[in-house]
């Protein structure tokens, strides 16, 4: 019999009402059933709302530094399990351990920063223009929050957004994706174990068109943070723009790294690995595209299908395998839809280009790490987010249409730029189009203390992590008290 998982309401493990369920199998070897989890619906979104929104009076007023004790205590538990959460993680969405390792650190990092902020949560105060008036603002919370993630990240996204969410006296329903339903789980048993009271946090399983839907249509929601895909994003802020819901959005992204001539080509090369097939491409800080400057792009481009060609592709679990599988077949279809869409296009594709699966491969969604080169600016391939291992090399003449080819789409999340030069290195910083931009390293890499997002059509302005996440969890409200003992009138007494 599959273990049975269940969703978490008002402090409570509960099946989904119509008692309905989905498989979980892992990708690198869809015989392998991890379990079967609560297919919901708009009826337990609807549980899961009301129950955040009876908590929300009580939670809100408990002092925000006891709030950050909860999350201290969930911080030291995850530490203690992150061999375990790590190796569910691997074995439920594919990356290599090592990976998974990382994003239960960022889970970690995140929770002993948010707890921290607990003591902090400043507000600002400033003087009234006016005698024996004393004037502040302070941060109040929204109110019910909706978060809805993806899979390639399952416990870093999450812990992003909850966290600082109910620092900030929020209550929370989680829609975690489902291709990850189990780390989500995990997750949540210790926000129990470390106390956190009933309704305060929710978990409801399902898929996005009918339970995170649901979580977004609710009236008792407030807010929407979601993390996916440009298409659904959309969707989903059509649905917030009409019922004037806050909302904040992380999307795709077309990140590049630049290799300029003067590039130590050896630090170039790994960072244009990892970053292209790390978590086997499935990042929104993913490098797809690599700008080369033509007199380093046939060594560069060699070196770099040597490379690819050498990673060991395989069960995340297996310590030699430097690369998983793509998540689902769907993802699987997709990346080889944009392959041959690339060789139409008249790209040259180097190496890759198809799955893998020979042997213990056979049952997985792996695919080759694939390099195209001869790549233009605005091929497909070269423009919209592939998702999965696939890098386009783009030759330049020079730093200037780098920058250019660089900015030249319609996403804006990540950029790097490898260089020994301290001139190009600040213009870079200061003209590419990009919410992260990184000086000779990769992509990939982003630390939680700093702000996540993007530009252009990567977000839709908001910044999580960092102290940016508390404007999108807090409603800022301003103060006045008048000690004078008299009306006193703004813009109008104290002008003569
Ligand atoms: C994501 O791909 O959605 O910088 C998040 C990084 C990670 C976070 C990625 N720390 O790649």
């Amino acid at each position: 019999m599959a273990k049975q998982f269940k969703n978490y309401i008002d402090g409570h493990w509960v099946e989904a009402k119509s008692r309905k369920t989905f498989e979980n199998r892992s990708p690198a070897n869809q015989k392998d059933l991890i379990g079967v989890f609560p297919l919901s619906s708009g009826d337990d979104i609807h549980r899961a709302v009301t129950a955040a929104k009876k908590a929300l009076p009580k939670w809100s007023l408990m002092p925000a530094p006891k709030r950050g004790e909860i999350l201290q205590k969930v911080g030291e538990i995850m530490r203690e399990q992150k061999e375990d959460i790590a190796k569910t993680m691997t074995r439920e969405m594919g990356k290599v351990l090592t990976e998974t390792r990382g994003d239960v650190q960022e889970g970690i990092d995140t929770a002993f920063y948010t707890a921290g902020e607990g003591r902090r949560l400043f507000g600002e105060t400033t003087p009234s223009e006016l005698p024996d008036k004393f004037a502040m603002s302070v941060r109040v919370p929204v109110g019910v929050c909706g978060l809805i993630t993806p899979w390639n990240f399952p416990m870093a996204i999450p812990t992003w957004k909850l966290f600082p969410a109910i620092l900030c006296g929020n209550t929370v329903v989680l829609k975690p994706a489902e291709d990850t339903p189990a780390t989500a789980v995990k997750l949540y048993q210790i926000l129990e174990e470390a106390g956190a009271p009933p309704g305060v946090v929710n978990l409801v399983h399902g898929t996005g068109e009918e339970t995170g839907a649901a979580l977004v249509r609710h009236k008792d929601v407030q807010l929407i943070s979601f993390t996916g895909s440009a298409e659904v994003g959309r969707e989903v802020a059509s649905s917030c723009g009409k019922d004037l819901k806050r909302i904040s959005l992380e999307l795709g992204g077309k990140n590049a790294q630049i290799v300029m001539e003067d590039a130590d080509l050896d630090l170039a090369l790994e960072g244009a690995l990892w970053g292209a097939f790390g978590t086997t491409g499935q990042r929104c800080t993913a490098t797809s595209r690599l700008i080369v400057h033509r007199e380093v792009k046939e060594e560069m481009t060699k070196r770099l299908v040597a490379a690819a060609e050498k990673l060991r592709i395989g069960d995340g679990l297996d310590k030699k395998v430097e690369m998983g599988p793509l998540i689902n077949q769907a993802a699987r279809d997709k990346v080889h839809r944009y392959v041959e869409i690339g060789k139409k296009e008249g790209a040259r594709l180097l190496t890759g280009g198809e799955t893998s699966q020979k042997g213990k491969l056979a049952n997985g969604f792996f695919y080759l790490p694939t390099v195209f080169d001869r790549v233009k600016p605005d091929m497909r391939i070269a423009q919209e987010e592939i998702f999965g291992p696939v890098i386009s090399v783009i030759e330049v003449k020079g730093f200037e249409e780098a920058v250019e080819v660089l900015n030249g789409t319609c996403y804006g999340l990540s950029s790097s730029i490898y260089t020994k030069d301290v001139g190009r290195a600040f213009r870079a910083m200061r003209d590419l189009q990009a919410g992260i931009t990184y000086i000779n390293g990769p992509t990939i890499g982003a630390e939680v203390h700093l702000p996540f997002g993007g530009v252009k059509n990567t977000g839709n302005g908001h910044r999580e992590a960092g102290t940016t996440v508390y404007d999108i969890f807090t409603e800022w409200k301003s103060i006045y008290i008048d000690y004078s003992g008299k009306l006193q009138k703004a813009q109008i007494d104290n002008v003569d």
